[in-house]
């Protein structure tokens, strides 16, 4: 009889492609995937915990489940990811969801099968997770789910530890995959027919630290001289390590999109300081000069966290000066969330609910005005669309220019992977919407 898996996930791009890793591994086993959590046989839960509304959301949907184990006993239960790697919080999953059967990290995904073998012969919850041992995955068969877009790893863990967060704690050191297996890896996807790989890392800029390999921009080159039409984006880049060479390489092979998310997280020095980011207002805006003197065009988007401990009013209003100065074209906003263990965590001057709200608040309204203007320029242009899915609500085609704006049409299931020209007519906050020509 055909069994069935579902999986959930919370949090970034790096946790939808570890979906997709832990999706090859059930396939492997002869699991389906099924649309519905009521019909798996196995239902796994791939958590994030870099805020706290995120590991609620887990926790509440794990929670939700106990009365659907009850109902069917055979059904596996799986949480990993983010949430049970910080220190302490598998003993106290199981605690709180004892019907949970199956608890693993971040650094040992890839013997889920292991443990999904060892729960079908034992009766007892498999509870397994691995310190960081400055593992590197190779070899694993993703089950993809982004079609024409490709995830490809690059580095894992992170050494910054920006004092807000929680992901050197969950992640690990930083640690780069050998170019040769990135790039085999690119020339596979795109002779399979993908048309746009992203290469991922919670700092890409730093690729090949410390090591005789490629820099992160010979990596780029090398991936961008494959054979065939494919974009090739990346993400995420740390502004202490971007370049000038990398601004350079981006602006020379036109496989690389013009887009560069580039988080600031703030527009004051000091709030910068104590988040330990490592460059000031001026030295990011250095960068942004720098990359626009190469692709005057290129769009830039960002994060960015209001109150964090100690910002004053005058430190919001500079992150107010900033974002308008770089005149993103998004950005991601975020209101600052203690996390356990972090530095700041542990800073006085906690900035009350009220006044993160307000400041969030006015920070979204001018970011979606800078977004609006940006989309207005569009209106009349005709761009190229590669095409990656359909909007059920608004019944149409959808899919990403080259500077990253989404763009929708009608469309039909033909243009699905296929680069769309689309002239634009309608502008609807970030969305584009518009015509094949
Ligand atoms: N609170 C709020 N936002 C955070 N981020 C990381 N940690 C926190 C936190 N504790 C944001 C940063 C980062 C993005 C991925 O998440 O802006 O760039
Ligand atoms: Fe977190 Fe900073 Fe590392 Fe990004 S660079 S993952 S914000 S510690």
């Amino acid at each position: 009889m055909q069994k069935y898996f579902h999986i959930k996930t919370y949090g970034c791009q790096m946790n939808v492609h570890e979906s997709e890793k832990i999706a090859g591994i059930l396939t492997d086993l002869g699991y389906e995937e099924c649309a519905e959590i009521e019909n798996a046989d196995i239902a796994v839960f791939n958590t994030c915990c870099i805020r706290e509304n995120a590991e609620n959301h887990a926790f509440g949907n794990i929670g939700m489940l106990k009365k659907l184990k009850l109902q069917k006993r055979d059904m596996i239960i799986a949480v990993g990811g983010c949430l049970t790697q910080q220190m302490g919080k598998a003993d106290g999953l199981h605690e709180k969801f004892p019907y949970v059967d199956i608890i693993f990290g971040t650094h040992n995904l890839h013997k889920l099968k292991e443990y999904i073998l060892l729960k079908q012969s034992a009766k007892k919850p498999v509870i397994k997770i691995e310190e960081d041992s400055g593992f590197i995955p190779e070899g694993d068969k993703p089950f993809r789910t982004s079609y024409p877009n490709a995830w490809v790893n690059i580095t894992y863990g992170c050494n910054n530890f920006c004092s807000y967060c929680i992901v050197p704690y969950v992640r690990g050191r930083e640690r780069s995959r050998k170019s040769q297996n990135i790039i085999s890896e690119a020339q596979s996807l795109i002779s399979d027919g993908y048309k746009e790989i992203t290469l991922l890392g919670q700092n890409v800029n730093s690729y090949g630290n410390g090591s005789d390999d490629l820099s992160f921009p010979e990596l780029l080159k090398s991936v961008a001289s494959i054979d065939g039409k494919f974009r090739l984006r990346f993400m995420t880049s740390h502004p202490k390590d971007f370049s000038e060479e990398l601004a350079k390489t981006m602006s020379e092979n036109p496989k690389i999109c013009r887009c560069l998310h580039l988080p600031v997280q703030s527009g004051s020095d000091a709030v910068l300081k104590a988040m330990n980011r490592k460059y000031t207002v001026k030295e990011y805006l250095d960068k942004i000069d720098i990359l626009k003197k190469y692709m005057p065009n290129c769009a830039v988007t960002t994060d960015l966290i209001v109150g964090f401990p100690g910002e004053t009013e005058e430190d919001f209003l500079q992150t107010m000066e900033l974002v308008k100065k770089v005149n993103y074209a998004s950005a991601f906003t975020f209101v600052y969330s203690k996390r356990e263990g972090t530095v700041a965590s542990r800073m006085p001057n906690q900035i009350p609910e009220e006044v993160s709200k307000d400041r969030i608040m006015r920070l979204v309204e001018l970011v979606n005005s800078l977004t609006r203007g940006h989309s207005s320029k569009y209106i009349g242009q005709t761009v190229e669309i590669l095409c990656e899915g359909f909007d059920e609500k608004k019944q149409m085609y959808l899919g990403r220019d080259e500077y990253g704006r989404m763009g929708y049409f009608a469309g039909t299931a033909e243009d699905l992977g296929c680069f769309v020209n689309v002239k634009i007519k309608k502008a609807n906050g970030v969305s584009l919407i518009g015509e094949k020509v």
